[in-house]
């Protein structure tokens, strides 16, 4: 599956520039996740004003949704300084005592893919998370010993796509919890609006719904297919992104009303045709499809149970009446009684 790229999660390289341009930094800026920012409001506020280190946070949810932009928020907003790093780059106990030594009070410390710390690093920031304190070991052998070195206060805000991997004891030393769920329709409109002023691209209400309808409900998603549709737009149009254009370019690119590709297709209707709807275990899917099970479990699979297309069973993925419907496929006698 290589033309993934439009609707996969995570960022590719010369998207990273861009991506940082239209990052909100401050609450307001935020769009959508109402809730999240309710709460997040209180606690920075409390914490500004008693001058402490705000609660870990914790922020989970699929890719693409704003979890390391809310980080910068959280610092901005509580008028700190944000260093960031992610799981799998701390190797070694050392990597992670350089990071805490060097945090000024109350900054913030972003760790990205936070499931993925080796058990090792997880058990060193127990302490510090807990105490702000670490215990280093001075010396070797005999003469070893143990000495609590006291840190900074500092909040860290820890994201994942898969909450479930955390183990729970680094999971119950976050005082704040939130998931972030897929944006509506129109509140993608607003980001697509946002992003095209900063970007100084022109576009109309009928185009901005266009793309904000196709963007599976990911911020990430709809600025990759604003750009997209700009190109469209200067070669064949005059630069003008309105709705009819906007649905050209989209389905040129394959991409269906609603946000789904020749990925998502492919994955349902192997379902449907090699497995006779399912289930199927995740594995055997991942290899029919020649994709990664992480890729099936983080990028596709969410969204296509949002939008009820697939199911999750303790046997594995069943395609759903809907998920018929959409692809124009007609279930046999023998699929029908498992709908
Ligand atoms: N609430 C929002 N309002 C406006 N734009 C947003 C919002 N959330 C995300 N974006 C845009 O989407 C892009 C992707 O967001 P971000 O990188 O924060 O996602 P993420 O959840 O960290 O993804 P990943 O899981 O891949 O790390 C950002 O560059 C930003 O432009
Ligand atoms: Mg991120």
């Amino acid at each position: 599956m290589d033309q993934d790229r439009i609707i996969s999660g995570a960022p590719f390289e010369e998207e990273q520039s861009f991506e940082l341009s239209l990052r909100p930094r401050v609450l307001q800026e935020y769009i959508g996740q109402t809730q999240v920012k309710q709460n997040l409001e209180i606690s920075v506020a409390a914490a500004r004003s008693r001058g402490e280190a705000l609660d870990h946070v914790l922020l989970y949810g699929p890719p693409g949704l704003g979890k390391t932009t809310l980080a910068g928020v959280i610092a901005n907003e509580l008028g700190v300084s944000l260093k960031t790093t992610t799981g799998p780059i701390i190797q070694i106990k050392g990597d992670l005592t350089a990071i805490l030594t060097n945090l000024q009070p109350n900054d913030v410390l972003f760790i990205d893919e936070i499931h993925r710390l080796l058990p090792h690093i997880e058990e060193i920031l127990y302490p510090a998370l807990e105490d702000f304190k670490l215990d280093l070991i001075i010396g070797q052998g005999p003469s070893a010993r143990s000495v609590a070195l006291n840190l900074p206060p500092f909040t860290l805000v820890g994201a994942t796509t898969r909450a479930g991997l955390i183990s729970s004891p680094l999971r119950s030393r976050f005082g704040i919890v939130h998931r972030l769920d897929y944006y509506t329709e129109e509140e993608l409109g607003v980001i697509v609006k946002r992003s095209a002023e900063i970007l100084g691209i022109r576009i109309d209400a009928a185009g901005t719904k266009e793309i904000a309808a196709r963007s599976r409900g990911t911020p990430r998603v709809a600025n990759r297919l604003l750009r997209r549709v700009r190109d469209y737009a200067q070669v064949k149009a005059d630069g003008v992104i309105n709705r009819e254009v906007a649905r050209q370019s989209l389905s040129l690119l394959a991409i269906d009303d609603t946000g789904f590709d020749e990925n998502d297709k492919k994955l349902i209707k192997t379902i449907i045709e090699k497995f006779s709807g399912g289930p199927v275990g995740v594995a055997t899917l991942a290899a029919a499809i020649s994709e990664e099970v992480d890729a099936i479990e983080d990028i596709y699979e969410p969204y296509l149970i949002q939008r009820g297309l697939l199911q999750r069973t303790p046997r594995g993925r069943m395609a759903t009446k809907l998920a018929y419907e959409h692809f124009g496929l007609t279930p046999t006698p023998g699929q029908l009684s498992l709908l």
